[in-house]
């Protein structure tokens, strides 16, 4: 092993010799008031700057002068926030501009370094328009910075105290930070570039720097393992390259976002390993996506596998890296060699069956696959998987999955369905305090997940080759060759017998005078109802609304009171989609499952084509969560146009919806003696048509913001259509709006997310026009 290894030190080496040209440089710019965003890769380096100036009608105590450069390697970056120094707040701007430095960026680097690693970064120049004051720097990790703007303002003294504010280049200042780990340095300089006034006042002991108005050469760099690229070549599939040329902008993000060893989940505030992220955007993808040895799919299955917890076979939400790491390991008086390991988190409950469902798409296609990518050894990345392949790992999580899902199996009571991990106010997507409005018992693990993920156990079990074929009589969990038909088993329970708990039925005119008071109660809309749209859109014959509950209640304190337990939250919203694009029906489905299911797409489909308040489809997209027809005071206060998983628009979702439709409307066409109620009532069939085409339209009119992760919507009646307003709507970036009671800081989006960049796979089918 070792003496094969100088062979590729020896090439790495000739091809840094002559790759002054080779190193193929891309740049992107991506603009998003108030945020400018730049990002440059080459083959020594990765990074995102982000130059934040408050435009004429920002909300000053949220959006200030700020300069972000963040860096995949270690989920690392640097922050610099600014002041006005004479005038009133908004009136500082800062641009990047293109200069003989770069353009406008361009890579730093330097040898010189006292560990392992070559300083690299990135250079450039700033124009401040006026005079103006650095008042906090933050240097190190980006979640540290996150942990600035997203918590209320939190600053660890351990890491403010080691910044160095020092005089550079005669003119010029420094800030640098050794972090926590004693080798890596995170530098940021600034020198008067072409600037004849241009001056520097240093306050070391305040940390603060003040500078003139003019122009200003920047270099942000640190030493550090860089992580390497996948080109777009490599991200896509070879049927799939013509993308390049058709979505330059798209692949180009998504190839900042892939890299070899995983894929990461957004830029700037997640550059880093995001388990559900990087699975739901590799089921969408799929389609366009590399496949085999090297490829974006083995990146995202692999980065997986690599992070299941050996003992219990859960799948890794987060990782934490670098500085940040050695953060956390320091409060946890982890010293010696553990004091700068990686951390791997496991507070989710969806993320576990995502493995198998999407293990189940790729080996399926690929068998050839099953071999190569499951003998590997872990713990190149999770040391505590040292010892373990990916196959031993796979195992243990399927394993994790029939063991939990047994119970409900066994008897369908309210406390065998899937609850939230106890002291977690979190476990799936939704996950902000408030986003399943309290509920415990999520909708989409329950009623799509465990379903789907069992099924893919069964398929994966008759593949061969993935889990071991042995017979254990004494125990399901060690029943391999068994779990095939077993899997299929528990697939069906769970999906006929979850369902029926989270469904509510309204009477037209309940849900009426329900948006009527929900307008009444709402800070944010003041407009039209829509709740003609209640009798256009409701059962027949019955002329019931539908809805099924976000979650139940499921809380630990009404634990005895199963009435309390089950009790649904009544918040109408898209995670009905996982079901269209996880789950069909079959010729063993059960009549009464048939009539159960069909009323479920209806309904969905219906909560498409009405309009938001009776509905979820507002001109800027469809929201996430509506809470209008809840009748409830308290999920009407916090399921708000400013709450992370509130009436607000996430773009995955949009595709995950039109891509759920779709395959139920395919379902229906694949052959002509489907039998399947949906398919046979005409009725339901053309309202999932309709709700396809009206999605679409809608995705079509929101194409400027597509590929970003989440935005928001302010309603002005006297609005009605103009440039930026439809029907009195205004799409707006999230962070722009004060945060709702009871949450410390505003949600900044990512300019570009991994599972936001889908729609380079998911696209309309004019078949069902
Ligand atoms: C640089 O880009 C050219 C043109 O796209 C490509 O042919 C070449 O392989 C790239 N080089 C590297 C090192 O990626
Ligand atoms: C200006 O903004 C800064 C940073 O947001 C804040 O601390 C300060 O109080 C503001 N000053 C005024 C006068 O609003
Ligand atoms: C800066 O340079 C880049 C690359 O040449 C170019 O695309 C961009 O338009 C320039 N920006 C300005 C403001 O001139
Ligand atoms: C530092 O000063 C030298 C000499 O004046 C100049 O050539 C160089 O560009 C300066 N470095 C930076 C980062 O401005
Ligand atoms: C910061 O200054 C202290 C005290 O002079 C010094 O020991 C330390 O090495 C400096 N850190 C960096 C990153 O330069
Ligand atoms: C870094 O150095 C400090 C001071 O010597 C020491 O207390 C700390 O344990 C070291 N940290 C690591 C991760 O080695
Ligand atoms: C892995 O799972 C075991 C059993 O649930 C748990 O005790 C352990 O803390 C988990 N490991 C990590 C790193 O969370
Ligand atoms: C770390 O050690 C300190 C001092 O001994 C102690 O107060 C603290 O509770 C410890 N923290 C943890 C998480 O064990
Ligand atoms: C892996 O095996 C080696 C050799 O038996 C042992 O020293 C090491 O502790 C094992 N690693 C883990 C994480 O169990
Ligand atoms: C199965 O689940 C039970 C209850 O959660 C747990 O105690 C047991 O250890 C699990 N068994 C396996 C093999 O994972
Ligand atoms: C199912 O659970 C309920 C409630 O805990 C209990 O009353 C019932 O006896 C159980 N049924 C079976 C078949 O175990
Ligand atoms: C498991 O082993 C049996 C007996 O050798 C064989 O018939 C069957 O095909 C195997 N199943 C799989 C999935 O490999």
């Amino acid at each position: 092993m070792y003496k094969l290894s100088l062979l590729p030190l020896l090439w790495a080496w000739l091809t840094y010799a002559q790759s002054s040209d080779e190193c193929n440089v891309t740049t992107q710019y991506l603009s998003d008031p108030p945020y400018d965003n730049y990002f440059y890769s080459d083959c020594h380096v990765d990074a995102q700057v982000v130059v934040t100036s408050p435009l004429p009608d920002s909300n000053l105590s949220i959006i200030g002068p700020r300069v972000i450069v963040a860096w995949p390697a270690g989920n690392s970056g640097l922050a610099a926030f600014f002041q006005p120094q004479d005038g009133p707040n908004g009136t500082l701007r800062i641009e990047l501009v293109n200069s003989t430095v770069g353009n406008p960026l361009a890579v730093y680097r330097d040898g010189n370094s006292d560990n392992n690693y070559p300083y690299v970064g990135v250079q450039g120049v700033l124009l401040f328009n006026a005079s103006a004051t650095l008042t906090v720097p933050i240097l190190g990790s980006v979640r540290t910075i996150r942990d600035f703007t997203e918590g209320p303002s939190l600053l660890q003294q351990v890491i403010q105290d080691a910044i160095n504010v020092t005089q550079y280049n005669e003119t010029g200042a420094s800030l640098s930070r050794l972090w926590l780990d004693n080798t890596t340095i995170t530098n940021f300089n600034m020198v008067p570039f072409e600037n004849e006034n241009g001056a520097i006042q240093l306050d070391p002991e305040g940390r603060t720097i003040s500078f003139d108005s003019g122009y200003y050469h920047f270099q942000a760099y640190f030493n550090y393992p860089q992580l390497q690229q996948l080109t777009p070549q490599d991200v896509l599939g070879e049927y799939s390259q013509d993308l390049i040329d058709q979505q330059p902008s798209q692949t180009t993000s998504l190839s900042f976002l892939s890299y070899s060893e995983k894929l990461l989940a957004g830029a700037w505030r997640f550059l880093t390993y995001f388990g559900r992220d990087s699975m739901i955007s590799a089921l969408l993808l799929e389609p366009v996506l590399s496949t085999g040895n090297g490829s974006a799919m083995e990146a995202v299955i692999g980065a997986v596998l690599e992070r299941v917890n050996r003992t219990d076979g859960s799948v890794c939400h987060e990782e934490t890296l670098g500085d940040y790491a050695t953060y956390l390991n320091m409060q946890n008086n982890i010293t010696g060699e553990d004091a700068t390991a990686a951390i791997f988190t496991y507070p989710m409950i969806d993320t576990d069956f995502y493995l198998p469902i999407l293990m189940d798409v790729y080996f399926t296609k690929y068998p050839e696959r099953i071999e190569p990518m499951l003998s590997r050894e872990a713990g190149s990345i999770d040391t505590a998987n040292e010892n373990m392949t990916y196959a031993d790992l796979a195992l243990s999580n399927a394993q994790k999955i029939v063991n939990h899902t047994a119970p409900f199996v066994d008897n369908q009571t309210i406390e065998n369905l899937l609850h939230l991990k106890e002291g977690e106010v979190v476990g799936q997507w939704r996950d902000s305090t408030y986003g399943l409005g309290n509920g415990r018992i999520p909708f989409d693990v329950n009623c799509a997940l465990a379903p789907a993920a069992l099924r893919a156990v069964s398929h994966l079990a008759a593949l061969g080759g993935v889990y071991p074929n042995t017979t254990s009589r004494t125990s399901v969990l060690t029943n391999y060759s068994g779990w095939s038909s077993l899997g299929l088993e528990f697939a069906v329970t769970w999906e006929e017998k979850a369902l029926p708990f989270f469904e509510l039925n309204l009477t037209g005119s309940d849900a009426s005078s329900r948006v009527n008071n929900f307008i009444q109660m709402s800070t944010f809309y003041d407009g039209p109802s829509n709740n003609e749209s209640f009798s256009t859109y409701a059962n027949s014959p019955d002329d019931t609304i539908s809805l099924y509950a976000i979650a139940l209640n499921g809380s630990e304190s009404v634990a005895n009171d199963t009435e309390a337990r089950s009790a649904p939250i009544p918040i109408l919203h898209t995670d009905t989609g996982f079901h269209l694009f996880l789950l069909n029906l079959t010729n063993t489905s059960s009549a009464e499952y048939a009539e159960t299911y069909t009323r479920f797409l209806n309904s969905t489909a219906h909560s498409i084509l009405r309009e938001f308040p009776s509905g979820l489809l507002t001109p800027s997209g469809l929201v996430v969560a509506n809470p209008a027809l809840s009748g409830s005071e308290v999920l009407i206060a916090n399921f708000t146009n400013s709450a992370y998983h509130g009436t607000v628009i996430w773009s995955w979702q949009l595709a995950l919806m039109a891509e759920g439709l779709h395959r139920q409307l395919a379902f229906c066409n694949a052959s002509l003696d489907i039998t399947a109620p949906h398919c046979v009532d005409e009725y339901v069939y053309n309202t999932t048509r309709a709700a396809y085409n009206v999605l679409w339209d809608n995705i079509e009119q929101n194409e400027a913001q597509l590929q970003s992760e989440v935005w928001s919507w302010r309603y002005d009646s006297s609005g009605g259509n103009n440039g930026t307003s439809r029907d009195g709507f205004t799409t707006t970036p999230l962070g722009e709006l004060p945060p709702p009671p009871g949450v410390s800081g505003s949600t900044e989006s990512n300019v570009r997310q991994l599972w936001s960049l889908t729609f380079l796979a998911v696209t309309r089918d004019e078949d069902y026009a």
